[in-house]
């Protein structure tokens, strides 16, 4: 075989907001199928993760947090080197654009593409050749906001999105692919219980329906698997066919 960038069943997997949500989901996925799972996360949902993730590392990062990250991702290669990673770490910003403070939009920006710029510099030195990293945009990526999100929201989106393919570009000399989901209005906390929104935003799929995280858990383990050995610098739409 002569590819350039080559994936392997995953040995040892990163995911950074991984307790709870999609992250959450994506992990009890991967059990089983992954050799080692490494789970950071915001301190505050340490007891949830020790509750539920047996046999899963956790370690204390904010996104924000370079150094915290490092050592994150130090603990993580103790496991060997990495080779899949998964980014969901992120918050949504629902106020509209007229209406949200500098402090607001600034949390929501460097949050969601900061954050992930911080994990990939942290992730680099310690992945293997044909590692998979999964960054996670959303479909208010290209509607500038309007289902989950308001506009800056969606712009941190679009951004990621943009991150994606540069990181693409930039790690393939290291057989790295990078790739990222698009996830559509999926059940978690960020979604909230509204049942009038949850209706709302049903109605607008073709599949008549919201997300279980597990459905978006599953694109990530695709995008991590050796079935998308040639997939780089894309974006996996999994959303119902909301805008269509
Ligand atoms: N739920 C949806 O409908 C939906 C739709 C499209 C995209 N998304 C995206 O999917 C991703 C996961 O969303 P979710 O719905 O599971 O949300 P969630 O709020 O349930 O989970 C987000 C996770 O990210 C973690 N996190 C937040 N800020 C962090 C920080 N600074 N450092 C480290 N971890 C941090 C949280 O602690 C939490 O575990 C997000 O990036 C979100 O924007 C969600």
């Amino acid at each position: 075989m002569s590819s350039t960038i080559v994936s392997t069943p995953v040995r040892n997997a990163v995911v950074v907001g991984g307790a709870r949500g999609i992250g959450l989901a994506t992990v009890r996925r991967a059990a089983g199928r992954v050799g080692a799972m490494t789970v950071l996360d915001l301190p505050e949902h340490a007891p949830e993760v020790a509750a539920q993730f047996l046999g899963a590392r956790y370690e204390r990062a904010d996104v924000l947090d370079p150094d915290a990250l490092h050592a994150g991702f130090e603990a993580a290669a103790a496991h060997g080197a990495v080779d899949a990673v998964f980014v969901p770490a992120g918050v949504t910003l629902p106020t509209p654009l007229l209406t949200t403070s500098a402090a607001e939009a600034q949390r929501c920006l460097l949050t969601n593409v900061l954050g992930a710029v911080n994990v990939i510099h942290a992730a680099v030195p310690h992945l293997a050749p044909g590692a998979s990293i999964v960054l996670c945009a959303s479909v208010a990526a290209y509607t500038g906001g309007g289902y989950v999100g308001g506009p800056v929201y969606g712009a941190s989106k679009a951004a990621v999105i943009s991150l994606t393919k540069g990181a693409a570009r930039e790690l393939a000399p290291r057989r790295v692919r990078v790739n990222c989901v698009a996830p559509g209005c999926t059940r978690t906390t960020m979604l909230g219980d509204d049942p009038t929104v949850h209706d709302e935003l049903a109605r607008r799929t073709l599949a008549g329906r919201l997300a279980d995280p597990e459905e978006i858990a599953d694109g990530v383990l695709f995008l991590w698997s050796a079935a998308a050995s040639y997939m780089t610098g894309a974006v996996l739409d999994v959303n119902g066919g909301i805008r269509l």
